[in-house]
């Protein structure tokens, strides 16, 4: 298994190009399920996840062409996809492939909604909490599939098609609302989603779908509209920017100081997160290239924040706060309010010489001197990032395992942080 390398204590400086959102490319692939024309989606990440996605609709029956290279291209460039589910020959989707990607149990929502069933496994356990499907199926029943549990699996079944109806979710869920979204676009009639989800994930997959001539209004509210239709065509979109990978630079960059620019960076993504940054004494200046983060100096403050769904401070950035706070100059505190077992990381970082308290979901953090670099292990996506991060600033080396879980959501890590003057390499097997 891979492992990175880190020697800390160097700043950082140059340009790091954000890539596409790992969670805005995800639904707009499974989207694609819900025509018979081709999708196109530009500016895709090269991630494992990306990947895994591509072999679970490939199940289906979908070809996906990835394009070739074009003259000026160069890696910073994201790929372009072009998707096309004109014969689904396989309603099911398998829990070899659907245990390792929760996401993957989204196909459910256009595979029911066009074919008139789905036979989807449930996703199984997950490292940071429960994670249940219940308000998932909660909503593609509300527009009148019938649901059965067997085996594992969750068959949904409308013969006749799906029905417009009224989906009220009791808390706020960015699957779900992906869900009722894709499967309200198919039903005969109108669908009003309540209590959404507003990330602007959400929103970049209804633009989506608008182009594909579906009639979606409100996403990016908590209330959406959709006007269901016979059926959607083919079209081209490009993925919005990665505002968790852009905020986990910036929190990067006012680790070890220095001054970056975030190329592609768009403020509006990660509003709260960048005031949160200010408050801990880093520089942030937003142009039309992107976002540029500088601390050249001046110590971190510490910070009190509580994680919940958007426009509210991102749960996918906690752990890149906490290894931030960890040489603040004092102590800072952090609710995690959206998934039980989302502190992964905490005992890792005080493996580095971090001081953190836990106590249900409030995290407390001591700001210390110095970290010390030492043997790592990562848990989950955005906690082996946030080891990373503590790396930046700790004297000496670390080395970080199991770096499986950051190329799910990171695009070429050690190639980023590297060009800007990381001390950083992967070791390979
Ligand atoms: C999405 O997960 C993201 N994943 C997560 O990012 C992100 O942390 C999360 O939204 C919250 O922002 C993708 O977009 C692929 P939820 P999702 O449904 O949709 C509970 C990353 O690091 N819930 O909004 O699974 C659930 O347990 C990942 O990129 C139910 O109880 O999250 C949680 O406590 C990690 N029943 C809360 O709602 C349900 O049926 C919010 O979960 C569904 C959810």
């Amino acid at each position: 298994m891979d492992r990175i390398r880190i020697v800390g204590g160097r700043p950082l400086s140059g340009t790091i190009p954000i890539s596409g959102a790992k969670n805005a490319t995800l639904p707009l692939m499974i989207a694609s399920l819900l025509t018979g024309e081709t999708l196109v989606l530009d500016n895709v990440p090269r991630l494992a996840d990306v990947g895994l996605l591509q072999r679970i609709l490939g199940n289906h029956g979908v070809d996906v062409m990835v394009g070739g290279k074009r003259a000026g291209e160069t890696a910073d460039h994201g790929q372009t996809l072009h998707i096309s589910a004109a014969h689904i020959v396989d309603t099911t989707a398998p829990y070899e492939l659907v245990s390792k990607m929760r996401a993957s149990f989204w196909v459910i929502a256009p595979l029911v909604a066009r074919m008139g069933e789905a036979r989807v496994s449930m996703p199984g356990g997950c490292a940071i909490g429960t994670r249940p499907v219940d308000l998932l199926i909660m909503a593609i029943e509300r527009l009148g599939a019938k649901i059965d549990i067997e085996g594992g699996y969750v068959i949904a079944q409308a013969p006749h098609g799906l029905k417009g109806g009224e989906i009220v979710f009791p808390k706020v869920t960015v699957g779900g609302t992906h869900t009722a979204i894709m499967a309200a676009a198919l039903a005969n009639g109108t669908t009003v989603i309540e209590n959404a989800a507003r990330e602007p994930e959400i929103a970049d997959v209804a633009d989506c779908l608008n182009k594909m001539g579906a009639r979606i209004s409100g996403a990016g509210t908590s209330r959406i509209v959709v006007e269901g239709v016979a059926r959607l065509g083919g079209a081209r979109h490009n993925v919005l920017p990665d505002r968790i990978e852009t905020g986990t630079y910036a929190m990067a960059v006012a680790m070890a100081g220095g001054d970056v620019l975030l190329q592609n960076a768009r403020p509006e993504l990660l509003q709260a997160a960048l005031e949160v940054l200010q408050m801990a004494g880093a520089a942030v200046v937003s142009s039309n290239q992107g976002i540029r983060i500088a601390r050249n100096g001046s110590a971190l403050a510490p910070v009190e924040v509580t994680t919940a769904p958007f426009p509210a401070f991102p749960t996918d950035l906690q752990a890149q706060l906490m290894a931030l706070m960890t040489r603040a100059n004092g102590t800072s505190c952090i609710v995690e309010t959206i998934f039980e077992n989302r502190f992964m990381h905490v005992q890792e970082l005080v493996r580095l010489g971090a001081r953190i308290q836990l106590e249900g979901e409030k995290a407390t953090i001591e700001g210390v001197e110095r970290l010390q670099g030492a043997p790592v292990m990562a848990t989950d996506l955005r906690a082996s990032v946030s080891l990373v991060i503590a790396a930046l600033a700790a004297e000496g080396e670390t080395i970080v395992n199991r770096v499986y879980h950051l190329d799910r959501g990171f695009e070429r890590l050690e190639d980023k942080l590297g060009r800007c003057g990381a001390t950083i390499e992967r070791l390979a097997g």
